[in-house]
C-alpha cells in the first residue's frame, strides 16, 4: 500500500507535466528517467544485501546473477505507438510498466517460487501486477515469473512509488529466452522454427526439473 507520505508517480505533476507530448530531448523526459533510475537502485541494493545474506549466512545462494536495464527512448516510443498510446508523459508513466527492468537469475527452478515468497515480504514494496509463465509457459514456449511492483524513491522532499518490472527465472530459461529473442529480433521466423523453439523449451524445461531432481537426492 501507499502510505500517506507517498506519492505515485502517476499523480506526480510537480516533476513532469503529464499532459505534455513526449519529447525525448526535453528536461522532463531526463527527470523522468532519472527516477527510474533511482528505483532500480533502490531494488538492486535490495537484492544486494540477500544476495550477501545467501552468500554469508546460508548453506547457498539462489541467486546466479542479476541484470537491470531502463528502456531506450526509442524502445518506449515505438511499444507506445505499438499500443497506440498518444506520446504523452502520463501515458508513459500510466501504461508502460516496463520502462524499469530487473531480471533475477535463479540457479533451480524452485528458487524462483523463494524469490516471490521473499519479495512479497518485503513491507515496502507493493506488488501490482504478476503473470506465472513458469507454472503456465506462453505460447511461444517463454517461461518465466513476471512482477511489476512499485518501489518507494525517497527524494528530498517526497517519495515517489515508481514501477519496475521483474523477470525471475532460471539459467536455463535466461538462455532459452536470449537466444529465441536474437532469432526473433526484428524478423519474421517459420512455422517450423516457431514450433521447434516450443520443443527446444520444453527440453529446457524437463531438463530445469531433472537438475531440481538431482538436487534433493544428493
Ligand atoms: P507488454 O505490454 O509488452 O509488457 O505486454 P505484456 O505485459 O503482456 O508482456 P509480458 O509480461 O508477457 O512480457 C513482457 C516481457 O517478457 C517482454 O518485454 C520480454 O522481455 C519477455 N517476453 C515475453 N514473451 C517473450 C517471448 O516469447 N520470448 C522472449 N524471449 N521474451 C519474452
Ligand atoms: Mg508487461
Amino acid at each position: 500500500m501507499i502510505n500517506e507520505n507517498g506519492t505515485d508517480l502517476m499523480q506526480e505533476t510537480s516533476i513532469i507535466k503529464v499532459e505534455e507530448k513526449i519529447d525525448k530531448k526535453a528536461n522532463d523526459f531526463e527527470r523522468i528517467m532519472l527516477i527510474y533510475k533511482s528505483a532500480i537502485k533502490v531494488l538492486k541494493t535490495k537484492f544486494d544485501i540477500l544476495n550477501e545474506e545467501f552468500d554469508n549466512f546460508c548453506e547457498y545462494n539462489p541467486i546466479d546473477h542479476i541484470t537491470e536495464r531502463i528502456k531506450s527512448p526509442d524502445s518506449i516510443i515505438e511499444k507506445m505507438n505499438r499500443k497506440e498510446l498518444e506520446l504523452t508523459y502520463q501515458n508513459l508513466v500510466e501504461q508502460i510498466n516496463d520502462i524499469a527492468g530487473m531480471r533475477i537469475v535463479c540457479s533451480f527452478k524452485d528458487d524462483i517460487f523463494k524469490i516471490v515468497d521473499i519479495i512479497e515480504n518485503f513491507q515496502d514494496i507493493e506488488i501490482i501486477e504478476r503473470k506465472d509463465y513458469v507454472t503456465n509457459p506462453k505460447p511461444s514456449g517463454y517461461s518465466s515469473y513476471h512482477m511489476v511492483v512499485k518501489v518507494p524513491v525517497n527524494f528530498t522532499d517526497k517519495t515517489i512509488y515508481v514501477k519496475v518490472e521483474l523477470q525471475i527465472r532460471t539459467v536455463a530459461m535466461d538462455f532459452w529466452a536470449s537466444l529465441e529473442h536474437k532469432l526473433k529480433y526484428k524478423k519474421e521466423i517459420s512455422k517450423k522454427a516457431s514450433k521447434e523453439l516450443v520443443n527446444a523449451a520444453k527440453t529446457i524445461a524437463k531438463l530445469d526439473d531433472k537438475m531440481m531432481q538431482i538436487k534433493f537426492n544428493v
